[in-house]
């Protein structure tokens, strides 16, 4: 059985990326697919709990090398768990951030630089590759803006405190945005940016676009 279709979708917080994980999954299955859908950090009973650790505003002390490792350990149980077995018996995967998250956020953000992340990739993930990662990126100041909206909304909606990194200053977020830029630059094949200040429908055609690109090429081989 050849192996299934792995995407992933990235970009800041407030980037979109759930609305345009859901769209896209909903086209999929209006195309036939069945596609299975997860999220990282989280995404397993384990990573869940994991989770609740990494976003908890109460998680103060927390290093960025010991943020980086939790980052590791779920995504390492979610690929156990569900991406690879989902792949091996020939789906399409969508994940709400994978690696490159961790490149942005702890090697840009927390200045861990890229090397310690790609590497820990390797040892940790068995270097799993996306075929195709979906990278939103509306300007850094619309992302900032929308994140932070949503999260007083969900606050008072659920009583979660899901915020650790939304306290997180502007400079830490250009350095997310930059480490973005910079993952796209170097991998052109994998990465498609979808840049700029675009409606929902807008960014969604060309979501679909670069899928239908991916789904036509992965049937052709
Ligand atoms: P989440 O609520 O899933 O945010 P979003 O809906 O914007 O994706 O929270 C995930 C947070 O964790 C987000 O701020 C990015 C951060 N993160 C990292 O710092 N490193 C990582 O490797 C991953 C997967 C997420």
């Amino acid at each position: 059985m050849p192996r299934g279709l792995f995407i992933t979708l990235e970009g800041l917080d407030g980037s979109g990326k759930t609305t345009q994980i859901n769209r896209l999954a909903a086209w999929l299955k209006k195309h036939g697919q069945q596609p299975i859908l997860t999220r990282q950090p989280g995404g397993t009973p384990t990573g869940d709990r994991i989770r609740a650790l990494l976003l908890d505003s109460r998680s103060t002390a927390l290093s960025p090398l010991a943020e980086m490792a939790l980052m590791f350990a779920d995504r390492a149980q979610a690929i156990a768990e569900v991406i690879q077995p989902a792949l091996d018996a020939g789906k399409i995967v969508l994940c709400d951030r994978f690696t490159d998250s961790t490149e942005a956020y702890q090697g840009g953000g927390r200045q861990l630089g890229s090397a310690v992340v790609l590497e820990l990739h390797r040892l940790l993930c068995s270097n799993l590759q996306p075929d195709l990662t979906l990278l939103l990126l509306p300007s850094l100041e619309v992302s900032l803006a929308r994140a932070r909206h949503r999260n007083q909304r969900e606050n008072k909606k659920s009583g979660q405190d899901e915020n650790r990194f939304e306290l997180e200053e502007d400079a830490f977020y250009r350095r997310v945005w930059e480490k973005y830029k910079e993952i796209a630059a170097r991998e052109p094949q994998r990465v498609v940016l979808v840049q700029g200040n675009l409606t929902i429908d807008e960014v969604h055609e060309q979501i679909v676009e670069a899928v239908s690109e991916r789904l036509l090429a992965s049937r052709a081989t």
